[in-house]
């Protein structure tokens, strides 16, 4: 018996599909490679929850919608700023969540949308003792992201970076944290209740944590030709290389390449195009190494490498990634929560008893 899951199909969706074999994920009806291209947040939002929240507007609406779910956000945590500002930001994500509705109607589901950006900007603006920044709802969701964090209106690169980054990983099939966010919907609780769960989830680093760790070993690599023996006593030392491997995809993580075009869309700026080399440099002889350390078991990069490297060049720090993956993919917690709720049953599995039987008197 294994006792990760694998293979155990826990739900019908519409929202997404992972082939692992082929290397593709589709996201109600597009290629990821679609979305990343060039779909702006707020489309990705409608795409994932209609049908699944009664009055969703579209289009221009919607963005005005969420700009105005981020005031409302930013105006709610406002009085309980000091009580998030020595929190971990994931951890000041999880707490200013708490703060926020919990029902399963249109304004829980906005607000929640809305909220990974306005807290996670509110705590790094005070971890850099600086006054956090209001939201203008008259941005996008992502270049006001992007403001609320730097104090500067952002440029559309950056902007359209930030929304290639945020549709690639709005929604990836029956994952840690949204089976996690589907089982506690599934007992009836509200959508924030469901989307702190999978946030808990989201956080460890073998499923959202693991971009910090990936930037700190390119940090410490510093140059491509340290790459193949850094690693390799990495790896002899027992470590995992962050960035590769998956459960699912025995080939390379589709997200991965959409991501790394994301980064080439940024700029050709010299830095950049240095950082990118050797993230390309460490991606070569980790694939070389792992074939050769683990021959049985096909290990490829999967998405959170090349996240470290374009959240980078967006100017997030390390700390802040996982709560960026967050205002992606809680989208995606929110569709399957109410997918759950309106079409599944309680998620109630059973466990075999291995422990001792109660002793008998004599
Ligand atoms: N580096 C070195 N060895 C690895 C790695 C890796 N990145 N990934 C798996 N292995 C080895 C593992 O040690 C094991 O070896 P052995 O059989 O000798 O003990 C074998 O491959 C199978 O590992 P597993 O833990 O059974 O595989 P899994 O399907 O449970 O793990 C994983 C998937 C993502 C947790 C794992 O590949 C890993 O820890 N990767 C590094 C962390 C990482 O990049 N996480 C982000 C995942 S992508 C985001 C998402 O979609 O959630």
């Amino acid at each position: 018996m294994t006792n990760g899951l694998d293979d155990v199909v826990a739900a019908e969706t519409v929202l997404s599909d992972v082939d692992g074999a082929k290397g593709r994920l589709v996201i109600r009806g597009h290629a990821v490679e679609d979305l990343a291209a060039g779909w702006a947040f707020e489309d990705v939002v409608h795409l994932l929850l209609e049908g699944f929240v009664d009055g969703l507007p579209a289009g221009e609406d919607l963005r005005s919608a969420i700009g105005s779910a981020r005031l409302g956000v930013f105006k709610r945590i406002s009085p309980h700023l000091a009580a998030l500002r020595d929190l971990e930001p994931v951890d000041a994500l999880r707490a200013g969540l708490s703060l926020l509705a919990d029902g399963d109607d249109l304004d829980t589901a906005l607000q929640l949308v809305a909220a990974p950006a306005v807290i996670t900007a509110a705590r790094l603006r005070m971890g850099a003792a600086k006054t956090p920044v209001a939201p203008d709802p008259a941005n996008t969701h992502s270049a006001d992201f992007l403001r609320m964090i730097s104090g500067r209106p952002a440029t559309a690169h950056a902007a359209s970076g930030l929304d290639s980054y945020l549709a690639t990983v709005s929604d990836h099939g029956m994952n840690a944290s949204t089976f996690t966010a589907r089982t506690v919907a599934s007992t009836q609780a509200g959508l924030g209740s469901a989307a702190i769960a999978g946030l808990c989830a989201l956080k460890g680093p073998l499923h959202g944590g693991a971009p910090g760790p990936v930037l700190a070993m390119l940090d410490a690599i510093a140059t491509p030709q340290a790459a193949h023996g850094w690693l390799a006593e990495a790896l002899a030392r027992g470590d995992r290389l962050m960035g590769f491997g998956h459960r699912i995809y025995r080939v390379r993580d589709p997200r991965a390449d959409a991501l790394k075009q994301a980064i080439a869309r940024l700029s050709s700026d010299e830095e950049l195009a240095g950082r990118i080399a050797l993230a390309e440099a460490v991606e070569t002889a980790a694939l070389d190494l792992l074939r050769t350390a683990k021959p049985d078991r096909s290990l490829d990069t999967n998405v959170e490498f090349y996240t470290a490297a374009l959240l980078e060049a967006l100017g997030f720090p390390a700390q802040a990634f996982t709560c960026v993956f967050a205002a992606g993919r809680v989208v995606g917690w929110i569709a399957h929560a109410r997918e759950q709720a309106m079409t599944g049953r309680l998620i109630r599995p059973q466990s075999r008893y291995i422990g001792p039987a109660p002793q008998i008197a004599a």
